[in-house]
């Protein structure tokens, strides 16, 4: 069987041969370009050539969670599937990534960091912790079902919202639109973990950031097309919002002159709450691909009318 592997902006073509190489070494593994007809392709941003230099690709594994890159770009014909990654250890990091936002707001560390620059002692109400937080899932998938779980398990009150009811052991969970308020008015913490669609651009805009709490934070690690910037900035400068903890942006690298690098209130991160782990996903890869061949189903496989 032959495998193309190809990358856009991520420079591990290399690795992930030497890896799935290691993991099934009867396979044979082809960088991208290549004039090897090949079976399945391992992708990140294809471009349009590979699809018409590769006519007869089974499947194509998209080497990562988020698919709005690969739909947005529209290069895959519609006959082949795309697979993508399922949680390949990102669940877990995007746990840890979650409660550090949560923490941080709970337990006011932004106040406390400012004291402390100022040689200031001096303890607020509660001695600092917000008392009992509501935190708000969205997306209830792979990343935000795993999210809520932990963040539960570690004592917040956590409850969350998805596109089709999902009824979750200790959390109580809110679905669709018409839910969507009644969830956001109980988010003391809302923690973004959509897939970006049609449906979910621009989620993150005054109307809605308005119905939570005053005072709310926000943790951002979907894509940056879930928030209106200018909605998110006015609801940091109105006290709407307490703070955000940011990993995803319109534009990434994020450019030198967006406000959010300078706001008091914002921490942020180059996309890196959750990484993809090479091990895990070329098992994972591995056994997808097996999977196809035996004719099994295959989990993963994204629906073009969703768009996730
Ligand atoms: P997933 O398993 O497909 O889960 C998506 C969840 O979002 C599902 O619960 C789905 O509802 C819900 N949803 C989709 N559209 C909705 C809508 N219109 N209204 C309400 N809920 C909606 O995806 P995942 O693996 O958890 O990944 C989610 C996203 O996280 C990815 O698309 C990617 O953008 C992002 N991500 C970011 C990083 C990073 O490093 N920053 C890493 C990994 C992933 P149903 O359950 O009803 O289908
Ligand atoms: C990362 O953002 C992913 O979608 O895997």
């Amino acid at each position: 069987m032959n495998l193309l592997i190809q990358s856009t902006g991520l420079d591990i073509v290399p690795a992930i041969i030497a890896k799935m190489q290691s993991l099934r070494s009867v396979w044979s593994y082809h960088p991208y370009p290549s004039s090897v007809e090949c079976d399945y392709a391992i992708v990140w941003k294809p471009p349009a050539e590979l699809f018409a230099q590769q006519p007869n690709l089974k499947a194509v594994v998209n080497y990562g969670a988020g698919v709005d890159a690969i739909l947005a770009m529209n290069v895959v014909p519609k006959n082949i599937p795309i697979i993508r990654l399922e949680d390949a250890g990102m669940a877990q990091q995007m746990a840890q990534y979650a409660l550090y936002g949560i923490i941080h707001h709970q337990r006011r560390m932004r106040i406390y960091r400012e004291q402390q620059l100022l040689g200031a002692w001096q303890q607020h109400e509660d001695r600092g912790h917000i008392p009992n937080p509501t935190v708000g899932v969205m997306g209830l998938g792979e990343m935000g079902g795993h999210v809520a779980n932990k963040v539960a398990e570690f004592g917040y009150t956590t409850i969350g919202w998805s596109k089709s009811a999902k009824p979750m052991d200790r959390l109580e969970s809110y679905a669709g639109e018409a839910e969507l308020p009644a969830f956001l008015s109980k988010c003391d913490v809302l923690v973004c973990l959509l897939p970006l669609t049609p449906e979910t651009k621009g989620i993150l805009n005054t109307h809605n950031l308005a119905q939570l709490p005053r005072g709310a934070f926000l943790i951002s690690a979907g894509r940056g097309g879930h928030m209106v910037d200018a909605d998110v900035l006015s609801a940091l400068n109105s006290g709407q919002l307490a703070g955000a903890l940011l990993d995803v942006f319109h534009e990434e690298p994020l450019p030198a002159t967006s406000p959010y690098w300078s706001h008091p209130y914002v921490l942020l991160t180059p996309h890196v709450s959750a990484t993809t782990p090479l091990q895990n996903a070329c098992e994972q890869i591995v056994a997808k691909i097996e999977a196809m061949e035996r004719g099994q189903l295959v989990s993963g496989i994204v629906d073009p009318a969703r768009a996730y």
